[in-house]
C-alpha cells in the first residue's frame, strides 16, 4: 500500500480522519460489488481499472476476478487494510496481485493522466467547483481515462439523499447528471440516468434508486 495522501481542510464530516472512524465503526459496505458495475462493465473487455474512492474493495476484487488490472484508491487507511486483508482472505494470488491499493486523497493528487481504460467511481463526493467547469478532483477523474476508455460515475438518488441527511448539503456535491452536462464533444454519454438498485443498499441505508453516468471517451 503506497501512503501519497497529504492533509487537506474541508468540512469534518469528509476528512481521512473522519472517514477511518467509520470504518472502525465496522464494516460500513457489504462484501458484494456494486449492482451497477456489474450491469456496465460485465461487456468491456478486461483492461487497467482506476476504482475511485475503493472503500472496503468488493468492486476492486470483482474487476480482478474478471481480468482487471485495478488501481484502488482511498483516503481511509483503515478502509484499505481491511480491503487488503479481504482479498488475501477471499481470494487467490492471482486475482489479489492484480489489485494495487493506494492511500491517496484525490482532492490534493490526481490519478496519472490517459492510461486507465475504466475509471470508476461509486457514491465518491465529488466537491462541486466553485466556478462552472469541473472542481480538480473530478478533472484529474476525466483525464485519467485512456481514449476509448469509459466513465462510470455512480451516486445515490438525490431526493433520497436529501432526505436522509442532515449533516451534509447535496447541493454541494457534483452528481452523475452534473458531470454528463460539464463532459464535451470529446465524450460520448451511453448511459445518464435514475436507475433501481439491483443490490441491496448499504446496512442502515435505504437507498432504492442510484443516479447513473456511463460515457466513453472518443
Ligand atoms: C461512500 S464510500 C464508497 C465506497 C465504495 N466505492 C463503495 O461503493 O462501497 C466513499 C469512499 O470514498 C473515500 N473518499 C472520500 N473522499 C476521498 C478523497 N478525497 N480521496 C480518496 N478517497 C476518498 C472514503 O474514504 C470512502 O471509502
Amino acid at each position: 500500500m503506497q501512503d501519497e495522501q497529504r492533509p487537506a481542510v474541508r468540512p469534518e464530516n469528509t476528512t481521512p480522519a473522519s472517514w477511518d472512524e467509520r470504518y472502525r465503526g465496522g464494516r460500513r459496505f457489504s462484501q458484494h460489488p456494486n449492482g451497477v458495475l456489474l450491469a456496465e462493465v460485465a461487456d468491456l473487455p478486461a483492461g487497467r481499472a482506476l476504482d475511485v474512492g475503493a472503500g472496503e474493495g468488493a468492486d476492486a476484487r470483482w474487476l480482478a476476478r474478471r481480468g482487471w488490472e485495478v488501481t484502488a484508491v482511498d483516503f481511509s487507511g483503515v478502509a484499505l487494510a481491511r480491503a487488503a486483508a479481504d482479498a488475501e482472505e477471499l481470494e487467490g494470488a492471482d486475482v489479489a496481485g492484480r489489485v494495487r491499493w493506494v492511500r491517496q486523497d484525490l482532492t490534493v493528487s490526481p490519478p496519472p493522466a490517459g492510461v486507465f481504460d475504466l475509471v470508476s467511481a461509486q457514491y465518491f463526493p465529488l466537491h462541486r467547483s466553485s466556478g462552472p467547469g469541473p472542481s480538480p478532483a473530478l478533472r484529474g477523474l476525466l483525464d485519467a481515462v485512456a481514449p476509448g476508455g469509459t466513465l462510470l460515475v455512480v451516486g445515490h438518488e438525490l431526493t433520497e439523499l436529501v432526505s436522509r441527511l442532515h449533516d451534509v448539503d447535496p447541493e454541494d456535491y457534483d452528481q452523475p447528471a452534473d458531470v454528463a452536462r460539464m463532459l464535451d464533444d470529446g465524450w460520448e454519454v451511453l448511459v445518464d440516468e435514475t436507475l433501481p438498485r439491483t443490490a441491496p443498499a448499504p446496512p442502515g441505508s435505504h437507498h432504492t434508486h442510484d443516479t447513473v453516468l456511463r460515457a466513453r471517451r472518443r
